[in-house]
């Protein structure tokens, strides 16, 4: 028997296979550093712990509505309120398994077999995949400078088969953070042209730098008219990844498509996984910034360290907990440098071509300050002693 063509084609996701590798090394007695990661490593808000044993003491856990609670919806709503100035309905509001299904869901309600879907690089791993899984073409812009496409370099791109742009600011893997201008004039450029915009900012609240990006509301007149789809989550920002918990606001109609298919794949998320989350986005800010605070210590550690590299070049990260490093006078072949690092010094980096650019590697520096430093350290020894 033959599998599905889908299922023979996807790759798997290459950093949850850095992952495995990490710990199977690990488990085999090698000294691993993992600079792979994509989670932050700090202890859950102490709301969403409560709100967790809470729920547990009740000895109910159950099915919920498929979008939702309405509690959490109430809180995503004020959430949105404080950071983008905007409150969307409860109809509007999709809580999903992770914001990974938010994103698999609006491709599923939006993309039809050959639809074309423009990717901005470097972009998150899944999409390209995401969109092959429904049977869409993935087009990717690679930008013409730097580690953001312009918007000439994205219109360049469109064609009459163009259903949909995704992008995502702060960016995974670049750090940086997309400038309003291109933000505002993508969101216009889409809905006069009946394009759908799946904007992810599951980072948003992970800004480093004092940057204050306009609140992407203000771009639109009235949610029930735009094809912007927001996707935000607890993954990152309140360190929740295991909880898996995303959310997307659009229209009520895109929405209500959203929920029709969700249901037919997960039914709705953990209600556990859902009260914890109320927990968390009550917590907010105040759990926010502590989280931000180790943040920006770790990225200076990051850089500083970087920047002892003699031939690696880099925009320092405005957001996030990734760096994104040209190594390529090292080395060209990404996955060719992020396996001779693992294999040669023991610490794991992302090739920057599963990010749809080729030279760059990607540094996380969500891990511990030893091994930000110690990891650095193995890459500038071996790089900088010779041994390419
Ligand atoms: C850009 C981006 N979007 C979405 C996700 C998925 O988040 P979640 O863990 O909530 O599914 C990730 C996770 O790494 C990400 O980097």
């Amino acid at each position: 028997m033959e599998l599905s063509k889908i299922a023979i084609s996807l790759k798997p996701s290459a950093t949850l296979k850095l992952n495995e590798l990490a710990g199977k090394l690990k488990s085999e007695g090698r000294d691993i550093i993992h600079l792979g990661g994509g989670e932050p490593e700090f202890d859950l808000p102490e709301l969403a712990v409560k709100k967790s044993i809470e729920k547990l003491n009740s000895k109910r856990v159950k099915y919920t509505p498929t979008s939702g609670i309405k509690s959490l919806k109430k809180q995503i709503s004020d959430y949105f309120k404080e950071i983008y100035h905007f409150s969307p309905d409860l109809e509007n509001i999709v809580v999903s398994t992770g914001a990974k299904q938010c994103i698999y869901n609006f491709l599923m309600a939006t993309v039809n077999p050959g639809d074309e879907v423009i990717i901005l690089a470097p972009y998150w791993v899944s999409y390209t995949e995401m969109v092959s899984m429904v049977y869409g073409t993935p087009v990717v812009v690679r930008p013409s400078q730097g580690l953001i496409p312009s918007l000439d370099d994205i219109l360049n791109h469109i064609t009459s088969n163009t259903k949909a742009i995704m992008i995502n600011s702060p960016n995974n893997p670049s750090g940086l953070v997309y400038p309003d201008s291109l933000v505002e004039n993508l969101i216009d450029y889409c809905s006069r042209n009946n394009i759908y915009l799946l904007f992810d900012s599951i980072y948003d609240q992970l800004i480093i730098d004092d940057i204050t990006p306009k609140p992407i509301f203000s771009y639109i007149e009235d949610i029930e008219k735009s094809t912007a789809v927001f996707i935000n989550g607890v993954s990152k920002s309140f360190a929740m990844t295991g909880f898996r918990i995303g959310f997307s606001v659009a229209s009520k109609e895109i929405s209500k498509a959203m929920t029709k298919i969700q249901a037919q794949i997960t039914s709705c998320p953990s209600e556990l996984s859902q009260e914890a989350s109320v927990g968390a986005l009550i917590e907010g800010r105040k759990f926010t910034i502590k989280l931000l605070e180790d943040l920006k210590r770790k990225r200076d550690l990051l850089f500083n360290e970087i920047s002892k590299i003699k031939k690696a070049k880099f925009q320092k990260s405005q957001a996030t907990f990734y760096g994104f490093i040209d190594f390529s006078e090292y080395e060209k072949d990404s996955s060719k440098l992020s396996s001779i690092l693992i294999e040669k010094t023991g610490v794991v980096t992302v090739p920057g071509i599963e990010f749809g650019m080729d030279g760059y590697l990607r540094i996380s520096f969500c891990g511990s300050d030893s091994d930000i430093v110690k990891g650095v350290g193995r890459i500038r020894d071996f790089l900088d002693g010779g041994g390419l």
